[in-house]
């Protein structure tokens, strides 16, 4: 699970570096978003390791976090560095 969190900030920092570096125009909400993601997720953890909530739960927000972020804030920012023509393929 430590795995996951770390991946989810490296690819959260790789994310907010592109959009510094370009200009992004709602790069602030974008990163609001992720602070709220990793907060939650962590907090699900816990709670997960807690046994205060079900690995269920855990993975169904896992995949809310992949499908909702990934594919809504995540493919606004693709469509700006494609525009920007500093992304191949995202
Ligand atoms: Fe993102």
């Amino acid at each position: 699970m430590e795995e996951l969190v770390l991946y989810a900030k490296f690819h959260f920092f790789a994310e907010e570096s592109m959009m510094i570096n370009s200009g992004y125009p709602d790069s602030e909400s974008h990163m609001k978003e992720h602070a709220r993601v990793l907060s939650t997720f962590e907090k699900k953890i816990d709670e997960y390791f807690s046994n205060a909530e079900t690995g269920e739960a855990l993975i169904v927000f896992i995949f809310e976090w992949l499908v909702l972020h990934t594919l809504d804030v995540d493919k606004k920012l693709a469509a700006h560095l494609h525009s920007h023509r500093l992304l191949g393929g995202f």
